[in-house]
């Protein structure tokens, strides 16, 4: 299984709300207790206590032998060891906390406490932080490497997705690269439908001064191809 596949593991935060007052489709998700979607680990991680649960079935995954650490793994071929890297919406850490272990000066950001809660219980080699990513304005310094796994930007509050993505930009280095994975179909996403597509996406990475670079079908570096139902996208700032 790809990590395209895990990267539908998704649930709901609390009522943290966005910009104009719109809660995150991750909020919205906790509220409703989850989509239509058949995915058996959208469900798991849709019924009741999240961070938990959400961690929980990683380690499940894990213990049946999935490799679980695609996202890092690619982010660590992108930038060399002791390099900064930000993890956007970093839930309850797992890509941050894989990183850290890689040698790399990690800092989490999302705005759901039960799911950070659960990021601090399990590591402190990683700068945890409780913030909107509309606005990391307070974060120290640039980085190397944003990496947005597991479907946050779709999850997002619909009609943040240009300013989070612009917020993003702006903690990049000059050279510094914007690694984002999410869904492009139902299948590939805790939602109804995608909220969004590529040519979307990469307009907002434009408008935020980031070329597209590379795209990828997984995590694992499967190309991408027209139709796919996932697509990692590798931006690069100016
Ligand atoms: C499906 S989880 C992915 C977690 C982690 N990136 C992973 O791959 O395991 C989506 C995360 O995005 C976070 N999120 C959604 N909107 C956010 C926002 N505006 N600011 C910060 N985090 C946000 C949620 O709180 C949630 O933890």
């Amino acid at each position: 299984m790809a990590m395209s596949d895990t990267a539908a593991v998704d649930g709901a935060g609390g009522p943290e709300l966005g910009p104009g007052g719109r809660p995150s489709r991750w909020a919205s998700l906790h509220a409703t207790g989850g989509t239509s979607g058949t995915n058996d680990h959208r469900s798991a991680a849709a019924s009741g206590g999240l961070g938990e649960r959400y961690e929980r079935r990683f380690a499940e995954l894990a213990a049946a032998g999935m490799d679980v650490h695609g996202e890092a793994a690619l982010c660590a071929a992108l930038v060399p060891p002791g390099g900064r890297i930000l993890d956007a919406g970093c839930g309850t850490g797992r890509v941050a906390i894989r990183l850290a272990e890689l040698g790399y000066a990690c800092t989490g950001v999302d705005v759901d406490p039960s799911m950070l809660a659960r990021a601090r219980a399990a590591s402190d080699s990683v700068t945890w932080v409780l913030a909107d990513l509309v606005d990391l304005a307070d974060l120290d310094g640039q980085f190397d490497l944003v990496v947005a796994a597991g479907n946050v930007i779709p999850l997002l509050a619909e009609g943040s997705e240009a300013r989070v993505v612009r917020a993003l930009a702006e903690r990049l280095r000059p050279g510094g690269l914007l690694v984002a994975g999410f869904g492009l179909d139902a299948a590939h996403l805790p939602l109804l439908q995608a909220p969004f597509g590529l040519a979307e996406y990469d307009s907002w990475c434009a408008q935020a001064g980031l070329a597209l670079e590379r795209r990828l079908a997984t995590w694992e570096g499967a190309p991408s191809t027209p139709g796919d139902g996932y697509a990692v996208s590798i931006h690069r700032r100016s």
